[in-house]
């Protein structure tokens, strides 16, 4: 299979490319980027007045299989990560059972190759069953394929499992994704504690409980000498905490979801449970501090916690309803909006942290768009405004408090291994 897209805009993170050029697939790599290339091919996408950019990279996002196929499944996250733009997908191991031993991981290898659209890296648990007493066998669990460990959705609560984690993950050249949450500050809470759950009567999260493990884990990193990435940061101190680790030499990275860059608790009204999300949409004080950690480069990434659930898992009683937003189909457009077109990155910088870093920070070659690397691009629209409409969505989550927000910025090709698995529909 040959694809040849002719007239593109290129936007790499790395190289500079002026003007527009044409880009030649063969056999599932980039082959040729040259101008006015001409050549017995199988397929040519004009892409005038489009953009290519490298596939990008989520290093957070929930599946649900096995075990919670009502929620989504391998196949249909990625296929709406494909909409969405992305060609690799790393998915949590929240899953029943929990990705935690050679047995579900190679159950979840299998339902990966069978059924997966884009590539996709399994991360496995930290913890036996997430339950924080035991450690996983980090070491065989990566030799049988996890690309890193995590109890996302749970924190690691014992400090000292924490560090064996983290001095395992020195040694053997592992990566911990660090869910933070001090449940006994949490108490049930259930949105952001502040004017908003003081308005609503609702149990509140303080940004104390996200920022207390986030300062034990960088201790705990530097003592260790080991790295860390830190999931899903929503708080201003949380942003404060990790610049001044960063500063002291400590290895830690860090991730910003697109619902925490371009949402906070203003918008929650009673009974508007899509907008229940742990860590919870905060302030605009603490969104604003997180887009100034993406603009100096504290916040390495954008990572999109997808997080699907079934309609019944969510309901109008904030205290039932599950946390998470269904996000991989929304993120390109909310970020490319809210980061790009406002100015406050260039797309080059947007692209390298949906990118290439999250790729350097897994260990993956992925996030370039270069002769001789995988062909795993997207093509978008920078000039189409959208309008988000969840009766539209691929994943079986339609839980998006972005419904019927307007962004710009549309893919309209995802190209994975020199394939096409996604192509917008154009409408009659
Ligand atoms: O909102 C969330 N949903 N946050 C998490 O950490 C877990 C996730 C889920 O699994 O639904």
């Amino acid at each position: 299979m040959s694809i040849l897209i002719k007239n593109a805009q290129i936007i790499d993170s790395v190289k500079d490319f002026q003007g527009t050029w044409d880009v030649l697939i063969r056999d599932g790599e980039i082959a040729e980027i040259g101008r006015n290339l001409d050549c017995n091919i199988d397929q040519v996408i004009d892409a005038k007045g489009l953009a290519v950019l490298p596939g990008f990279v989520d290093m957070h996002c929930h599946l649900r299989e096995p075990g919670l196929e009502y929620k989504e499944t391998v196949a249909s996250g990625s296929a709406a990560a494909a909409r969405g733009g992305y060609t690799t997908i790393c998915c949590m191991p929240n899953t029943r059972p929990v990705i935690d031993s050679e047995e579900s991981l190679s159950m979840l290898t299998d339902i990966i190759k069978r059924d997966a659209l884009v590539n996709v890296f399994p991360i496995a648990a930290i913890s036996v069953n997430q339950k924080g007493e035991a450690l996983t066998d980090m070491v065989r669990l990566k030799e049988c394929g996890a690309v890193a460990f995590s109890d996302d959705g749970q924190p690691v609560y014992d400090s000292g499992l924490m560090e064996s984690a983290l001095e395992k993950a020195k040694q053997h050249e592992l990566l911990l994704i660090d869910h933070c949450e001090a449940q006994e500050l949490v108490k049930g809470g259930v949105i952001n504690q502040g004017e908003k759950s003081a308005e609503l009567g609702l149990q509140g999260i303080s940004n104390l409980s996200e920022e207390l493990p986030i300062e034990r884990d960088v201790k705990l990193a530097d003592k260790t000498d080991s790295r860390v990435h830190i999931a899903h940061v929503s708080t201003a101190g949380a942003v404060d905490i990790i610049r001044q680790a960063k500063v002291r030499g400590i290895k830690v990275t860090c991730e910003a979801t697109p619902h925490h860059i371009a949402l906070s608790e203003v918008l929650i009204k009673p009974g508007y449970t899509d907008c229940k999300v742990n860590p919870p949409l905060r302030s605009d004080r603490d969104r604003e501090a997180v887009k100034a950690g993406l603009i100096d480069g504290t916040i390495d990434v954008i990572a999109t916690d997808h997080a699907p659930h079934h309609e019944e898992d969510k309901g109008e009683d904030f205290y039932k309803a599950a946390f998470g937003i269904s996000g991989i189909e929304t993120a390109f457009s909310v970020c490319y909006t809210e980061l790009a077109a406002s100015g406050l990155l260039s797309m080059k910088e947007l692209v390298c942290r949906m990118s290439l870093t999250p790729s350097r920070i897994l260990g993956i070659d992925k996030g370039r768009l270069d002769v001789g690397k995988a062909a795993d691009l997207t093509i978008v629209d920078l000039n189409k405004t959208v309008i988000v409409d969840k009766g539209n969505f691929v994943s079986k989550g339609k839980n998006t408090p972005f419904h019927g927000r307007s962004y710009k910025g549309e893919v309209i090709y995802t190209i994975v291994k020199g394939e096409i698995v996604f192509k917008k529909e154009e409408k009659q």
